[in-house]
């Protein structure tokens, strides 16, 4: 019989009901020592718990109080998924509870909020607590990770890791909470896609040391959806060219983090460029990965279709392709294997410590962009390996 972790689900809206989705369909997965129950949600939409009811029978309780949620002695490990602005005192209270938890990015609103979080962390070191992000379990992620790991690239000449969005070209788009600095955060588009961007590097142990960013801002007002218009205040696009050293490697790395990037719907994807061999993935091929290995001859790259080639094997024959859906499951595996005292099949979702050091980023990002210069980047002593 396989172990079950009773979750309880707090903010039931766009990332929640992934969750709901992904622990429905667990049977997908070949191999797992345990597996998620959905015991408890909470929302302030009662048509999002409407939602629930209707869909997921293990569901018991229904609260719009998330310290409800909190007291109930079935909840083990808590999935919380709510704007930024409350990610401090809802992480907070929720490990003082004593329930594992899954949280999401940016954890924490800035950095402030994210050190009042690791300090309640730090006094319930027995609590296992990861931070979201789904993208590097894509397995042509997993194939550049490995080959970065590998320790075959040679010098590294160049990073680029990105997060590319397009839909707020579109000036109609009526307003929401991810375009309101006093919700969002003032990091704007980086607090939404800084974390996914920087895991891949972070956990390579490459930390930018210094950083220049730029940081735009095209529109400054959207359709509030009541035939009027309100401040969109938050940044649209962020690149920030950053310099990387390590005990044997320096090199740049370009972390770009946009809304406004002209046709591209979901692109996550990182490129590493070294003297004896480079990889490429890109979501835009989420079956392939591209890979050139130099000797002194041709330089040419190789195309590989992976196909359905998880970390965590499934039912699914390794010809179908992956998506977005498998992604968020694979990650769902992962925190639920380590909860079962596994090691995630070698690939961890985004530990707390690095969650604290995309802040650093962030929070010198912001400071340089505003101020159009290059800006060290301060990890308070804290390490990421
Ligand atoms: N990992 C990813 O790919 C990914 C994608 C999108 C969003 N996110 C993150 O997920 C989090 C939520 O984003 P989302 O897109 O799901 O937003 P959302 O707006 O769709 O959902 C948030 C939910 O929180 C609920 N909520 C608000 N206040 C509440 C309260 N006091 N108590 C209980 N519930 C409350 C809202 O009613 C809403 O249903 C954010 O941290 C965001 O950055 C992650």
């Amino acid at each position: 019989m396989k172990k079950v972790f009773r979750f309880g689900v707090i903010g039931c809206g766009l990332m929640g009901r992934e969750f709901a989705s992904a622990a429905a369909r667990w049977l997908h997965l070949a191999d797992t020592r345990a597996r998620p129950e959905i015991v408890a949600v909470c929302d302030t939409n009662a048509a999002l718990l409407d939602w629930f009811k209707d869909n997921v029978p293990s569901v018991r309780q229904f609260t719009s109080d998330y310290k409800e949620l909190l007291a109930n002695p079935d909840v083990d490990a808590v999935y919380c998924a709510v704007p930024h602005v409350l990610h401090k005192q809802f992480y907070v209270d929720i490990l003082k509870a004593g329930k594992h938890l899954l949280g999401e990015k940016p954890f924490g609103m800035d950095a402030a909020q994210n050190r009042e979080i690791m300090a309640v962390l730090a006094e319930n070191p027995k609590l296992l607590v990861r931070c979201s992000s789904e993208m590097p379990f894509f397995p042509g992620a997993q194939k550049v990770i490995a080959l970065a790991e590998s320790g075959e690239m040679g010098d590294i000449l160049e990073v680029e890791a990105g997060f590319l969005h397009s839909s707020d070209i579109d000036r109609q788009k009526p307003i929401n909470w991810k375009r309101m600095a006093d919700i969002n955060g003032d990091y704007g588009c980086m607090g939404d896609l800084g974390m996914h961007v920087l895991h891949v590097p972070l956990r390579l142990g490459w930390r930018p040391q210094t950083l220049h960013a730029q940081l735009v801002k095209k529109i400054i007002e959207r359709p509030d959806g009541k035939g009027g218009m309100v401040p969109c205040t938050t940044w649209d696009n962020a690149t920030i060219s950053s310099r990387v050293q390590t005990k044997d490697q320096d090199f740049p790395m370009v972390l770009k983090t946009w809304r406004i990037a002209p046709g591209e719907a979901n692109t996550w994807y990182i490129r590493i460029l070294g003297m004896k061999k480079s990889a490429f993935f890109t979501t835009k091929a989420p079956r392939q990965w591209q890979w050139m290995d130099y000797t002194g001859g041709a330089q040419a790259w190789s195309t590989e279709d992976l196909g359905y080639g998880s970390l965590f094997p499934a039912i699914t024959g390794k010809i179908f392709e992956f998506g977005f859906a498998d992604a968020i499951q694979q990650m769902w595996a992962a925190f639920v294997d380590e909860l079962a005292g596994g090691n995630a099949n070698g690939f961890a979702c985004a530990t707390p410590e690095e969650a604290r050091a995309h802040h650093a980023v962030l929070t010198a990002a912001l400071k340089s962009g505003r101020e159009n210069i290059v800006v060290p980047v301060d990890y308070e002593g804290v390490s990421t390996r």
